[in-house]
């Protein structure tokens, strides 16, 4: 199958257009044309990640965050962005990235998070544009409410890792906001709209103390662990083709010691 028939698939289920202006989305690097076989998936690109798409016989890449997201105006090889830009263009890899329009459409990372904290009555933090199904971040009810030590925990659980919480400890949780990946300037907005709880990731200190003061509780369970359900979307959308799929051993840059 062409990059270009893989990148029409993922693309019906996000559309460019939701992507913020800020952001690189679409094929980054590469040819449209070039013939997949093996499809690459990653939450993250960088050199370690298309060392290990090279190593496996990948064509392609599918990423959610993207390459060249700052601009570049030199390709220089003694950094660790020449040299990925190197390896992509060397071994005609076609790196594609679906990054805040993936995090933002209907049955993206924001719906995948609320349906794995099973919310009920889903709605938009913040609808960007005129998608009235879109946006960013999701809030809902719990089925049943639970103090926020115990949805803390919870919420360390679902995710599979260790999760910094700040507030009252004893608030009951009935709605909770998710913003998954780097979301803290929506916790003002989570709160307006009634959530007792936000997960998000990517928390400063001083910004935890500011959001909490809102009267929000705050869980901070890290960008990766919000954000790794991608590679189940990305699989998703391709399992009925005849690419094969390989998934990143992409793992979380933070240890817990
Ligand atoms: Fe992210």
């Amino acid at each position: 199958m062409k990059a270009e028939k893989i990148i029409e698939l993922i693309e019906k289920v996000c559309p460019k257009n939701l992507a913020y202006s800020w952001d690189n989305v679409g094929l980054l690097c590469g040819d449209k044309n070039k013939e997949v076989k093996k499809v690459f998936i990653t939450l993250d690109s960088n050199i370690t990640t298309v060392k290990e798409a090279v190593e496996k016989g990948a064509d392609m890449i599918i990423s959610h965050h993207p390459i060249l997201l700052n601009g570049i105006r030199r390709i220089d090889y003694s950094t660790a962005e020449g040299q990925m830009l190197k390896l992509l263009i060397e071994n005609d890899i076609p790196l594609f990235a679906a990054h805040t329009n993936m995090d933002t459409v209907k049955g993206g990372i924001n719906d995948y998070l609320s349906k794995l904290f099973s919310l009920l009555d889903v709605k938009i933090l913040e609808q960007h544009t005129d998608d009235k199904t879109a946006g960013l971040g999701r809030f809902g009810k719990l089925d049943k409410s639970v103090t926020f030590g115990e949805f803390a925990d919870i919420c360390s659980k679902t995710l599979n890792t260790h999760v910094r919480a700040a507030g009252d400890f004893d608030k009951i949780i009935k709605t909770v906001a998710v913003a998954s990946g780097s979301c803290s300037e929506i916790i003002p907005t989570a709160k307006e709209k009634g959530a007792d709880v936000i997960i998000t990731g990517d928390m400063k200190y001083h910004n935890m103390i500011d959001m909490t003061e809102l009267g929000i509780c705050v869980i901070d369970a890290g960008h990766y662990p919000t954000e790794i359900c991608v590679i189940n979307i990305f699989e998703n959308v391709l399992k009925n083709t005849d690419v094969e799929i390989i998934k990143s051993e992409n793992k979380d840059i933070f240890k817990f010691i």
